[in-house]
């Protein structure tokens, strides 16, 4: 059941922490604090590259995946959609890594991706929800992600699951790599383990969330902007509105926002923007106050570092605990689908099961 809350979509927001903690405890030995993956059958200090794919939400997952494994793994990436890697017939390098990310494990598109990669010599690995699902049959390894049943139809706490396990298999493979020493482990390590209690601060923040909610709930269109690991959670947000509030809402990298999308701004079009104080946090600043001087309205996700100059500019802001750049993607998730659930309360949309949408996509 829904356990007091007014939707399973509501209730399941409410399980970050926990969701978070499960899937840290499966995948850290908490004794010498170390990520420890089951035994691979592929040695990943060899993998020559990794090919990431997924839809939806998933897939903007795989897209804070990517930003990891590059920065800290030093492995390059190839990323798509897995309905347009399906048929893109890519030149792979033989014994790449294959990431297949998915909360059902039965995804039509990611299957027939899974199933290319396979046959062109890939090792598929894939981090699922569902573990005893059609794709987790036909990988060579799944990492589960311990997110545990998701009801409502908008995906919430299987996408920070997906996060917190590509993070450990981040670290795991830089240091089969040889790109992160042991202090540097200890570091990464303990800002994930931070995370379920800063998750749970961001409740806290639910009145702060519901003012945006109030500008949002009023406008046709709403702009999200992020950079770096903060542009996928842009995306996240965007997607998550259009999908159960009706609104329409794009994302975009803020550094790509001058070359177009800053033409639309003006009183109508709220402008969400993901801007912890992360090493790109003067840069998104500096496209947030460009949109403001066009008349922008800027409704910023913060943390405690950022909060003193995003508060001259915006005209809401929800501040969060400030934590390690690394974990900062899966805490800024939380309150960016927050707002999406706070504003279908407001307009009365049918919250757990939008129009048109199915919680598993099993057909093309
Ligand atoms: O089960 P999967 O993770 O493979 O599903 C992928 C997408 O269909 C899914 O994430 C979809 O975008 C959600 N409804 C987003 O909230």
């Amino acid at each position: 059941g829904k356990d007091g809350y007014r939707h399973y979509m509501e209730k399941e927001l409410h399980e970050h922490p926990l969701v978070i903690g499960q899937t840290l405890q499966r995948m850290i030995d908490p004794a010498n604090r170390k990520v420890v993956l089951p035994d691979m059958p592929f040695d990943l200090a060899t993998v020559p590259r990794a090919v990431i794919t997924a839809c939806g939400s998933a897939f903007y997952a795989g897209m804070v995946g990517r930003y990891w494994l590059e920065s800290i793994a030093r492995l390059p990436v190839d990323i798509d959609v897995a309905s347009e890697l399906r048929y893109r017939d890519p030149p792979l390098a033989h014994g790449s890594l294959g990431l297949l990310i998915s909360q059902s494990g039965e995804t039509a598109d990611t299957l027939a991706a899974l199933r290319t990669l396979r046959q062109n010599a890939v090792h598929i690995l894939s981090v699922l929800n569902v573990e005893h699902s059609t794709m987790a049959r036909e990988s060579a390894l799944v990492l589960g992600t311990v997110a545990g049943p998701e009801i409502s139809v908008a995906s919430t706490k299987a996408f920070t699951a997906q996060l917190t396990v590509l993070a450990c298999l981040t670290i795991a493979i830089a240091r089969a790599r040889g790109t992160l020493d042991p202090l540097g482990e200890e570091e990464l390590v303990a800002a994930l383990l931070d995370l379920p209690s800063r998750a749970a601060d961001v409740f806290a923040q639910g009145d702060a969330i519901r003012r945006m909610a109030r500008v949002v709930a009023e406008a046709r269109d709403v702009l999200y902007l992020g950079r770096g690991s903060m542009f996928p959670v842009a995306l996240e947000g965007a997607l998550k509105l259009k999908e159960i509030s009706y609104i329409h809402a794009e994302a975009y990298a803020a550094g790509e926002m001058k070359h177009g999308p800053i033409s639309l701004i003006d009183r109508t079009v709220p402008i969400v923007a993901s801007a912890p104080f992360t090493p790109l946090f003067d840069k998104t600043l500096s496209n947030l106050q460009e949109a403001k001087a066009r008349g922008g309205r800027l409704l910023v996700f913060t943390d405690t570092k950022g909060a003193e100059r995003v508060s001259a500019i915006a005209e809401e802001m929800v501040v969060l605990p400030h934590v390690h750049d690394f974990a900062a993607p899966i805490l800024q998730t939380i309150p960016v689908q927050m707002l999406a659930y706070e504003v279908a309360v407001m307009k009365g949309t049918d919250v757990d099961q939008p129009r048109n949408l199915a919680k598993s996509v099993t057909v093309e």
